[in-house]
C-alpha cells in the first residue's frame, strides 16, 4: 500500500501486520498490529517519523521508492518494531541524519548499533524547522520506554505519539472508523505495557494538555482524527478510580478449584458484584491484562501443585505484579491434597500490588459445605469493602 496524505504533505505509511499474532512473545494480538511510520516534506526538509519492524522493512523502502532524498529519520522510541528498519534507511539514505531523544540515541546505538556520529540528541522542547513547518520534540518517557519522546507539529495541530495512544490493530482504515474495536485495541495495548507506569503517564498527560491537538497520529493502528476519544480513555485508565468487577484468574486440574470458583463467581453475581473469570491455560493474557485496569479485587484460584501454587497460576500473578493495576483487594483460593504453601508462595510474588489480602480459602479435596462457607463468607467481605469505596 502507497502512503496516503493525512495532511497537505504529510503522509502516513509504514506496515500493516495482519497476521502478527504475539508481541513480546508473551501477549497475544487477535488483531493483528500495525508499525506507522510518517513522511513529512517540508519546504527546505524532508523527515520521515520512525520506520517498521525489521521484518517489514521491504515495505517501508517500496513506498519510498520515489523519494529521492531525506534529510532526517525522527526515532521515537528505540524499540525495534519502530527503530529497526533505520539501519538499512541510513544506508539507503546516507545524507540522512537519526534524531532521538539523549536516552534514545545511547539506545540506538545499543540495539540497533548505529553508528554515534549518525544521531542527533534533541532537548525536551528543541525544534527542527523543515521550512514551513516546525516539528517540536516533547519528551513523554516511559510509555513504555525511557527513551521515548512525542512530536508536534504546532502549524498542523498533529501530535505524533509513537506507542503512547497506540492500538495493536491491524486496519486498512486510515483513521479511527470503528471506535468500540480501537477502544478494545488501545486498552489491551495500554493493558500490556503502558499500565505500569500509570503516575508518569499522567503527568505525560498533564504536559499535553498545553497543546491544541487536532490529530493524533500514532505508530501502532490508525490515526485519532478525534483525538479527545483516546485523551479521555487514557485519562479513565490511569485514573485512581477503580470499577465494581471481581477479575478471577484460576487453574483447575482436577475441578476442585474450578467448583470453588464457579460458586464465588455465582455468589459475587448475586451480590450485583461483576466477575470476569479466565481459566488461565487457555485464556488470551491480554483479555486478563484489559480487565485488570478497572478491577478493584482479584481472586487467584489454584490448586495445589508440588505443595505450592500451579505454574500457571504463578505465572499470572508474576503478570499482574509486573503490570501493576490498581487493585486494592486480593484473595487466593483453591484446592490441596495433603500440604499447600500456595497462599505464602503467592504473596510473596505480588509485591507491587497494594492490596489488602483477604482471607484465602483453601480446602482439602473436593470442595463442601464448610468450603462453601468460607467462600461465602469471601464474597461478603468483598461486597463490604466495594460499598465501602461507593463502587456498589
Ligand atoms: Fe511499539 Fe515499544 O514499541
Amino acid at each position: 500500500m502507497k502512503m496516503r496524505e493525512i495532511k497537505k504533505n504529510i503522509f502516513k505509511g509504514g506496515a500493516i501486520d495482519w497476521d502478527r499474532r504475539l508481541f513480546d512473545s508473551l501477549i497475544p494480538l487477535p488483531d493483528g498490529t500495525s508499525y506507522n511510520a510518517y513522511l513529512i516534506k517540508g519546504s527546505e526538509k524532508t523527515v520521515l517519523l520512525d520506520s517498521v519492524d525489521p521484518a517489514m522493512t521491504h515495505i517501508l523502502l517500496e513506498q519510498l521508492k520515489t523519494v529521492s532524498h531525506l534529510d532526517y529519520i525522527i526515532s521515537h522510541h528505540a524499540e525495534q518494531d519502530h527503530s529497526g528498519s533505520i539501519p538499512v534507511l541510513i544506508e539507503k539514505y546516507p545524507g540522512a541524519k537519526v534524531i532521538a531523544s539523549e536516552k534514545g540515541k545511547g539506545m540506538l546505538v545499543d540495539h540497533l548499533c548505529i553508528p554515534e556520529d549518525k544521531i542527533i540528541a534533541f532537548k525536551d522542547g528543541e525544534t527542527l524547522s523543515l521550512g514551513d513547518r516546525t516539528i517540536k520534540v516533547i519528551s513523554t518517557p516511559w510509555v513504555h520506554w525511557p527513551e521515548t519522546i512525542s512530536t508536534y507539529i504546532p502549524e498542523d495541530e498533529i501530535l505524533f505519539s509513537c506507542d503512547f495512544f497506540g492500538s495493536h490493530l491491524a486496519t486498512s482504515e486510515l483513521y479511527v472508523d470503528d471506535t468500540s474495536q480501537v477502544y478494545e485495541a488501545a486498552k489491551r495495548y495500554y493493558a500490556e505495557i503502558m499500565m505500569p507506569f500509570r503516575t508518569i503517564i499522567k503527568k505525560n498527560l498533564e504536559k499535553l494538555s498545553g497543546y491544541s491537538i487536532k490529530m493524533i497520529a500514532p505508530s501502532h493502528g490508525p490515526v485519532y482524527n478525534e483525538p479527545d476519544f483516546i485523551i479521555d480513555a487514557y485519562k479513565d485508565w490511569i485514573s485512581d478510580k477503580v470499577k465494581n468487577l471481581v477479575v478471577i484468574p484460576y487453574v483447575s486440574m482436577h475441578g476442585s478449584t474450578q467448583r470453588m470458583v464457579e460458586y464465588i463467581n455465582h455468589s459475587l453475581a448475586e451480590k450485583n458484584i461483576e466477575v470476569r473469570q479466565f481459566n488461565l491455560p487457555v485464556t488470551d493474557l491480554g483479555k486478563l491484562a484489559i480487565s485488570l485496569v478497572d478491577a478493584a479485587t482479584i481472586i487467584i484460584g489454584t490448586p495445589t501443585v508440588h505443595v505450592g501454587p500451579h505454574p500457571v497460576a504463578l505465572n499470572a500473578a508474576n503478570l499482574t505484579n509486573a503490570l501493576r493495576p490498581k487493585l486494592q483487594f486480593a484473595s487466593i483460593i483453591g484446592s490441596y491434597g495433603w500440604n499447600s504453601k500456595m497462599v505464602e508462595k503467592i504473596s510473596d510474588m505480588i509485591p507491587n500490588l497494594k492490596v489488602e489480602i483477604l482471607e484465602p480459602v483453601l480446602c482439602r479435596g473436593y470442595p463442601r459445605e464448610q468450603d462453601f462457607d468460607k467462600l461465602e463468607n469471601l464474597a461478603r467481605s468483598i461486597e463490604t469493602r466495594h460499598k465501602q469505596l461507593n463502587i456498589l
